[in-house]
């Protein structure tokens, strides 16, 4: 099965630093906490009369990746704005590790959940070095120093280090949303939450921040992804869940869900996807 993470054609600086040439877990770790599982059970959500989660469940076992598919507008970035309650749920619960966390002060789950979203909103003004350091200084109080050297290890992780003083529009689409996930990982996320992150690259760019996220999920953290990207869903994730309409119409492992589909919906998207 090809391995996205084993590709050896990618650009020299799209092959995270550290990450073996074997595609093993490399020594470097990404976060210094242990992996935990996320559930979500029974999630409903309106925007009005709208019902746009319409009872989900999701569970994503510690360490493992599950990518998340289905049309557009079936509610798959509603459902990660819920599992990080920047949407709170009308109905259900969210665990992480096993704990309820919907009584928890939101920011706090914020700060457990890293998201990496199409656009990458760094800040144009700032270095590349000072958009990772942001975070660390701002919210976990990190000294300037501190924070910057947090800023360069992720950067060193996502291949970056040579770009960590120059401004964002020096570097390409593919590059500032690697440094977008460092931004994420200086924040020892639990977590990561992935939403189409490489829909608005050029498609030579979107190799290399794929590599990323396989090394990331190979390394053990737990993640939810998104993506129209099938080739990462099926050799990447350990699960893929299909929505449509707000409501999850199959999930299972990557081949049963594309060598096995037990839907007629599931099976009429893979025709247009695949
Ligand atoms: N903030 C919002 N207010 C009202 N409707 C919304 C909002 N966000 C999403 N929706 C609606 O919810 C549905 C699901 O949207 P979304 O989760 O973005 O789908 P997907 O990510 O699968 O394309 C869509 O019909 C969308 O228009
Ligand atoms: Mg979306």
């Amino acid at each position: 099965m090809p391995d996205l993470h084993k590709s050896d054609s990618s650009p020299a600086d799209s092959t995270p630093a550290g990450s073996s040439p074997s595609g093993a877990p490399s020594p470097r770790a990404t976060t210094t906490r242990s992996a935990v599982s996320l559930t979500g059970t029974g999630l409903h959500l309106s925007f009005g009369t709208h019902h746009v989660l319409r009872g989900v469940d999701i569970a994503v076992d510690a360490g493992t990746t599950t990518t998340v598919i289905g049309p557009s507008g079936s509610g798959k970035s509603t459902l990660l704005r819920v599992l990080n309650r920047l949407h709170e749920p009308d109905q259900g619960d969210i665990l992480l590790d096993g704990r309820s966390v919907l009584k928890d002060n939101p920011d706090e789950l914020r700060r457990r959940i890293g998201m990496v979203f199409q656009h990458f909103n760094l800040f144009p003004h700032k270095t590349v070095v000072d958009n990772v350091a942001l975070g660390p200084r701002k919210l976990k109080g990190l000294s300037k120093e501190e924070a910057r050297e947090v800023a360069l290890r992720q950067l060193e992780i996502v291949g970056l280090t040579n770009k960590a003083d120059v401004r964002p529009a020096r570097l390409s689409g593919g590059q500032q949303q690697r440094v977008a996930i460092a931004r994420a990982l200086a924040m020892t996320p639990e977590v990561m939450f992935f939403d189409e992150a490489t829909s608005a690259l050029d498609p030579e760019l979107v190799k290399g921040v794929l590599a990323l996220m396989a090394d990331l999920a190979t390394e053990g953290m737990t993640m939810v992804v998104v993506t129209h990207e099938m080739g990462f869903a099926r050799n990447v994730s350990d699960s893929v869940l299909f929505m449509d309409r707000g409501a999850v119409v199959e999930t299972g492992a990557p081949d049963q869900i594309f060598d096995d589909a037990s839907s007629d919906r599931l099976r009429a998207f893979l025709s247009q996807v695949l």
